[in-house]
């Protein structure tokens, strides 16, 4: 990006402030990244003048390299974004003619017109939490409500639950929430992969996020799996519709707001669901369905499976590359390893590791807190990125670290490394939902005017400034793929997953 004169002659006079502290470059390194300035012209300009300052304190020098390879290697240039897209792009449309494993169409072909109603029961599985909930789908102006819900937590020894295991503990939920409402249409938001054999089962495929419930299970009918372990536990429960909540995220935005055409899940995991002509498919990847359903549908709900895309097409950092080295999963789901909750708190300690021994970080000592593999959580990052300064971030910081060293200068590095690394993250879910709407656009051969991306989970609701980073990126994207004024809107999608499981449930 070229500086204006102004911007430039402001530059000039901060650098050669910046010669005196440090702290000072760090501070002006990050405020002017907030306004958008290229960080490299900055980066270009300090580095110069930071080195005589830098020598006199061990590990200084070192760690102003460090950070300028950080933002060299996370920056997200738009031309980089831009052609990443395109190969997006390719992996998208092989994906839609063979991949077993991506890009599942839902038996989904209509999206609700928001007069639907009706009160129905709704099973959230998510990445960490269970939910069992009553909705009410109320047709006028489009509103729905969560009447009562119960939330479970799958703590560690609940993902260990092998197999059946994990379905009779879900059952034993079940039955634990329901009671007087069993007769009920009952609609299943899950958060996995499934590929689905009619609206209300569908087989169950390999799990990421720590489950062990697939082993043993691969292949079986998740709608019967769920209902027989409901019957051992004496309840009697038919499950009207299955969908992954990804797509549970596009219908639930799509009974509010009619331009809805894509539903983002960033949240431990990530994906995306996006309603595609038919034709965008081979056949053989409708399996066998039912004649009336191909009559009936023009359009299709499909879930992408996006956290399995980019492969070697993803920028990748050596921090990157541990990660996956050290992942039980290696190359499982190249995409989510760069962008969800459960991964940036993980690539955030990957650097802080290095940058103890390499760089002073911490006095040199690795507390133990961050010993472990995803010890630093992303949840820390985010709060500490919401701090009002860097003292109260410090305070955070130690609170889940309480035998670190840590200097003002250490906090504003952990808070530089986590705004390079989420700003990355932000990049890339642009980059998936452009990749996704060209792909869409010159399938439907329509003008596609302004449409809606529900939104749903931690990161995109939750993360300071990420979804605003988020769509920034879209619209520069946009702006540079000349897209004949179409835009493409991020909007959050409240209990997206139970409301979801409730639509699909009455668009059957
Ligand atoms: C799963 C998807 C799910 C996403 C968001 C991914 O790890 O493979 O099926 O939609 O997480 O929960």
């Amino acid at each position: 990006m070229s500086l204006s004169k102004g911007s430039q002659a402001l530059l000039d006079m901060l650098s050669r402030l910046a010669g005196t502290t440090i702290a000072i470059r760090c501070f002006l390194t990050s405020f002017f990244a907030r306004v958008f300035i290229s960080h490299h012209a900055i980066v270009a300009i300090l580095s110069s003048t930071a080195s005589t300052t830098s020598a006199d304190i061990p590990g200084r020098k070192a760690r102003s390299q460090l950070q300028e390879e950080i933002e060299i290697a996370f920056e997200t240039k738009l031309s980089d974004l831009l052609s990443l897209s395109a190969k997006m792009q390719d992996q998208f449309k092989t994906a839609l003619q063979d991949s077993p494993h991506c890009m599942l169409p839902s038996y989904n072909y209509q999206l609700p017109s928001g007069h639907e109603h009706g009160k129905y029961l709704a099973l959230d599985v998510g990445g960490s939490t269970f939910r069992v909930a009553l909705v009410e789908l109320q047709g006028t102006s489009a509103r729905a409500r969560i009447m009562s819900q119960r939330t479970y937590k799958i703590n560690d020894h609940v993902k260990r639950l092998v197999g059946l295991e994990f379905f009779d503990w879900m059952a034993s939920k079940i039955a634990e929430s329901i009671e007087g409402v069993e007769q009920l249409k009952m609609g299943i938001a899950w958060s996995f992969p499934i590929n689905q054999t009619s609206l209300r089962s569908g087989e169950i495929q390999g799990m990421g996020k720590g489950f062990c419930a697939n082993h043993g299970l691969l292949g079986a009918d998740l709608g019967n799996v769920i209902e027989e372990a409901c019957q051992r536990k004496g309840l009697k429960i038919s499950v009207s519709a299955i969908v992954n909540d990804s797509t549970a995220t596009l219908l639930a935005n799509a009974y509010t707001t009619s331009s809805t055409r894509f539903g983002l899940i960033l949240g431990t995991g990530v994906n995306v669901a996006v309603q595609v002509p038919v034709s965008c498919l081979s056949s053989r990847k409708f399996g066998r369905r039912p004649s009336g359903w191909h009559e009936a549908a023009t359009y299709v709900v499909v879930n992408t499976e996006l956290s399995m895309f980019g492969g070697s097409s993803l920028p990748v950092t050596r921090w990157d590359k541990q990660l996956d080295r050290n992942h039980a999963r290696p190359g499982f789901q190249p995409f989510e390893y760069r962008v969800s909750g459960r991964y940036l708190g993980e690539i955030a300690r990957l650097i802080l590791v290095e940058a103890v021994t390499d760089a002073g970080l911490f006095d040199g000592l690795l507390p133990e807190s961050l010993m472990a593999q995803y010890s630093l959580e992303t949840e820390l990052l985010s709060k500490m990125q919401s701090a009002h300064s860097v003292s109260a971030a410090k305070e955070l910081f130690e609170a889940c670290n309480p035998t670190a060293s840590v200097s003002v200068d250490d906090m504003t590095f952990v808070t530089t490394v986590a705004r390079l690394i989420t700003q990355r993250a932000a990049g890339l879910i642009a980059v998936s939902l452009h990749a996704l709407w060209s792909l869409r656009a010159q399938a439907s051969k329509t003008k596609e005017g302004r449409l809606t991306v529900g939104c749903n989970g931690s990161i995109i609701q939750l993360y300071p400034g990420f979804k605003e980073s988020c769509q920034e990126h879209l619209d520069r994207l946009f702006e540079m793929s000349n897209s004949d004024h179409d835009t493409v809107t991020l909007e959050m999608a409240e209990e997206s997953s139970l409301i979801g499981a409730a639509v699909a449930v009455v668009c059957a």
